[in-house]
C-alpha cells in the first residue's frame, strides 16, 4: 500500500492501473476509521480492482465554531488499518494540494434544493464544502466507483444527484451503516462523548425504530411520530437539531401512499453532534 500526498505522483499511479485497464474505486474519507470505513473499502474491493482511500479534513465543509480544529487526526493509526484493509493508495493530500488558489478563490460546486434543510439548513454551507470536495477528488481520482455511507443518508442523495447532474461516468455505491452492538451509529465523534453520554446515546437510533415500527404498523401521522421520537431523545439529554419522516428517494414530505420512507435524525448529545436515519421499505 502506498501513502501519496502528491498529486502528481497519484496521478501517475492511477495511470499505470488504467494502462492495465483495471478499474478503480474512491473511498472519500476525513480518516479516524473505524468498522463503518473498512466497510466501504471491503465494498470498494468488490467493484474494482484498486481501491484509493482518501483522508482529508476537509475545512470547506466546517462552519464557524464546528469542530475542524478538534477533529480527530489519526493517520498513523488509519494507514495502518488500511493497509490490513487491503487498499492500494491512502491520499493524504495537504489543504494546499486540493486547494491551490486558496480557499476563498476555491471554484465550487453546489447542489442546491437537496442541500437546503435537515442537516444543510442546520449546518449552512456544510453541504457545499463536502461536493466541492468531492468533485475535486473524482476530478483528480477519475474513479470508475466511488463508495459511500448510508449513515449520512443526505450527503450520499446529493453527491448521487451531482454526478447525475454534471454526467460524470462514477457508480456511486452507498453501504449499510455499521453499528455499535447496543445500536448506535459508528462515528468518529462518538469520541467527544463521556462515559454517561456514550450511554445514552442509543436513545437516537432506538427513537427512529420506534418510528419504523409504528410506519410499518399504518401509522401516518408523520408529525406526531417526529415529535413523540424527538421528546424522547431529549429525555435521553440530547437537544435535537431534528427528526424527520421523509421519501427516501428524494427527501420530500412523504404522502400517504409513500412505501419507502426514510427517518433522519440529527442531535447533540454533549460535544458530539450525532446523526442516524433508516431506510423504512414498506
Ligand atoms: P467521514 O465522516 O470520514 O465519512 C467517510 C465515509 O464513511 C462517508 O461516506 C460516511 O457515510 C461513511 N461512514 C461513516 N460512518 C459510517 C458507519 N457507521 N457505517 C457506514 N459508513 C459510515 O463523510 C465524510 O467523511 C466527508 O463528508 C467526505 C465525504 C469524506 C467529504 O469530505
Amino acid at each position: 500500500m502506498k501513502i501519496i500526498a502528491d498529486k502528481q505522483e497519484l496521478r501517475e499511479q492511477l495511470a499505470e492501473w488504467r494502462r492495465e485497464h483495471e478499474h478503480i474505486a474512491i473511498v472519500p474519507t476525513m480518516g479516524n476509521l473505524h468498522a463503518g470505513h473498512i466497510s466501504l473499502v471491503n465494498a470498494a474491493r468488490e467493484h474494482a480492482e484498486r481501491v484509493v482511500v482518501t483522508v482529508f479534513v476537509n475545512p470547506t465543509q466546517f462552519g464557524a465554531g464546528e469542530d475542524f480544529d478538534s477533529y480527530p487526526r489519526t493517520i498513523e493509526k488509519d494507514t495502518r488499518r488500511l493497509k490490513k484493509a487491503s487498499a492500494d493508495v491512502v491520499f493524504v493530500p495537504s489543504v494546499e494540494t486540493m486547494y491551490p488558489f486558496g480557499i476563498e478563490n476555491a471554484t465550487r460546486v453546489i447542489v442546491p434544493g437537496l442541500t437546503e434543510h435537515l442537516c444543510g439548513s442546520h449546518r449552512p454551507g456544510h453541504f457545499d464544502g463536502v461536493t466541492t470536495v468531492v468533485a475535486r477528488l473524482f476530478a483528480l481520482v477519475q474513479p470508475d466507483v466511488a463508495v459511500f455511507g448510508q449513515k449520512d443518508y443526505q450527503q450520499q442523495l446529493v453527491i448521487r444527484r451531482m454526478v447525475d447532474d454534471l454526467n460524470l461516468p462514477i457508480t456511486i455505491l452507498t453501504v449499510p451503516t455499521v453499528r455499535e452492538p447496543d445500536g448506535l451509529a459508528m462515528s468518529s465523534r462518538n469520541a467527544y462523548l463521556n462515559e454517561e453520554q456514550r450511554k445514552s446515546a442509543p436513545a437516537l437510533h432506538e427513537s427512529l425504530r420506534s418510528i419504523e415500527e409504528q410506519l410499518r404498523e399504518g401509522s401516518r401521522e408523520f408529525e406526531a411520530l417526529e415529535q413523540s421520537a424527538a421528546e424522547s431523545i431529549a429525555a435521553a439529554g440530547f437537544e435535537p437539531d431534528y427528526v424527520a419522516i421523509r421519501r427516501a428517494e428524494d427527501l420530500a414530505q412523504p404522502g400517504e401512499d409513500c412505501i419507502r420512507f426514510v427517518v433522519l435524525a440529527a442531535a447533540h448529545l454533549g460535544e458530539a453532534r450525532l446523526i442516524d436515519n433508516l431506510v423504512v421499505d414498506i
